[in-house]
């Protein structure tokens, strides 16, 4: 696991977006694994500003979301189908049928999460899956429990996670309680992972993944066993962090 830390968010973000487009650059048709939430905004603002530079082309590329919130059709400005056009498709020339968000509103729940594994598997699988992380650990929606979900599943929001995310919605009530997720199958198997924290709630969660035990109570720490993990963090987010490298 390579920890880069930096001095602040827009650094981070900074670092995320030349790191993306690098590997876009190195491989043109990549299949990338996107986060929503509030720490990848930065990442995307500057992904859009090096478009319109042409230092970075989506026209190959395809996209698959993490997570959805269940109950909310995509035109719902707090889905992450909304989210997703909003601060990035609409303004890079990703092509509409190359982009993937789990559906939060089906009839047929099993095939719902069938299908979105067969089209990961159809894409060749994800190069580069960018994460966030929540103050418990959480990575998509893959909440701690006593065991982990290897594939797509839907799950139900742990209270922490409803707050934290209340914010983005006008009141808490209205912040959906289940959500469908891309489970912690098909995130191990992404080629690379690229994870942003930022601030000093997640310095806890931080800690616990690159220093912690391997434990389903903390979700992101199974990502030691992952090969090639890139996390870069502010230095909030790193504060309790036992050994790190500095950008
Ligand atoms: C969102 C997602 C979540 C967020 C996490 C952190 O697609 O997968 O795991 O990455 O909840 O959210 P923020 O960035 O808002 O702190």
């Amino acid at each position: 696991m390579q920890t880069i830390v930096t001095a602040h968010y827009e650094e981070m973000s900074q670092l995320a977006a030349d790191q993306v487009a690098a590997f876009l650059i190195k491989k043109t048709n990549a299949v990338l694994g996107l986060a929503t939430g509030g720490t990848p905004l930065g990442m995307y603002d500057r992904l859009i500003q090096m478009y319109h530079q042409g230092k970075v082309d989506f026209s190959h590329v395809t996209t698959f979301n993490l997570d959805e919130y269940i109950g909310l059709s995509k035109d719902h400005p707090q889905s992450y189908a909304y989210y997703m056009w909003h601060h990035l498709f609409s303004h890079v020339n990703v092509h509409q049928e190359n982009v993937h968000i789990p559906p939060g509103v089906f009839e047929k729940q099993e095939q719902v999460q069938r299908d979105y594994e067969q089209a990961i598997e159809r894409a060749g699988g994800i190069d580069l899956q960018i994460l966030g992380i929540g103050e418990n650990g959480h990575i998509g929606f893959n909440e701690p429990g006593m065991d982990l979900e290897v594939a797509t599943h839907v799950v139900p929001l742990t209270e922490k996670t409803i707050q934290a995310n209340a914010r983005f919605f006008t009141s808490i009530d209205e912040v959906p309680r289940r959500a469908v997720t891309l489970g912690m199958g098909k995130i191990m198997q992404a080629k690379h992972i690229l994870l942003l924290a930022s601030g000093k709630e997640k310095a806890r969660a931080i800690a616990q993944t690159v220093n912690g035990h391997i434990d389903p109570r903390i979700p992101s720490s199974f990502l030691q066993l992952h090969p090639h993990v890139t996390m870069i963090i502010d230095k909030e987010a790193a504060q309790e962090l036992q050994e790190v490298s500095s950008v």
